[in-house]
């Protein structure tokens, strides 16, 4: 005799780019599954699902976060904000103008993770919030490349582009007052 198949599922509210979902989901699925599989947001992008590329980095609460490490049963009632969340083809946000502008990608597949942490690093560093790098940590940090290379280092980019995105980054960094960086949520059409 076959044994009934009992699934288990938890409630779940995410809401994501401004849209909120109730959700009951597999209490073992992560962010990333819930927002690809799920709710169709196919720009966040599943590299290694180990925490070690950051192409599924998203907003979550304002905070850059691994979407792949993030169970979504933890996130309930969180508001996510992926890079299509940012802005439109109409409407680009500065982070993704300045990706253009300074050629910042070739192939893209790193390109939504990298320009939600960037993001959320600016947002970090108008806060004062030390890095690795920072020389002195009570004082507040300076934009410099170094600083700036520590803080983008856990999103890898196996095209190279590592020295675009610097000057990308850089260029809204310095266009930006600490008021824009530190909103709760980043700067953007939905925002
Ligand atoms: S897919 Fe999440 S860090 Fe690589
Ligand atoms: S642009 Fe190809 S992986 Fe970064």
């Amino acid at each position: 005799m076959t044994q009934p198949h009992l699934v288990y599922t938890y409630p779940v509210r995410l809401t994501v780019n401004g849209q909120t979902h109730q959700l009951d989901l597999d209490p073992r699925a992560s962010v990333l599954d819930t927002l690809r599989d799920r709710l169709g947001v196919m720009s966040v992008k599943k590299g290694c699902d180990h925490g070690q590329c950051g192409a599924c980095t998203v907003l979550l609460d304002g905070d850059r976060v691994l979407s792949c490490l993030c169970l979504a049963a933890s996130a309930d009632g969180s508001d996510i904000v992926t890079a299509e969340g940012l802005g439109n083809s109409e409407a680009l946000h500065p982070m993704q103008q300045a990706f253009l502008e300074h050629d910042g990608f070739q192939c893209g597949y790193c390109t939504p993770g990298q320009i939600c942490s960037a993001v959320g690093a600016l947002r970090e560093l108008a806060e004062g919030m030390p890095s690795h790098v920072t020389p002195e940590v009570q004082a507040d940090p300076q934009l410099t490349d170094r600083e700036l290379r520590e803080r983008m280092s856990g999103n890898l980019c196996r095209c190279g582009a590592y020295a675009n995105i610097v000057s990308a980054v850089r260029e809204v960094a310095e266009a930006s007052t600490v008021s824009q960086v530190a909103r709760p949520l980043p700067i953007g059409v939905n925002g």
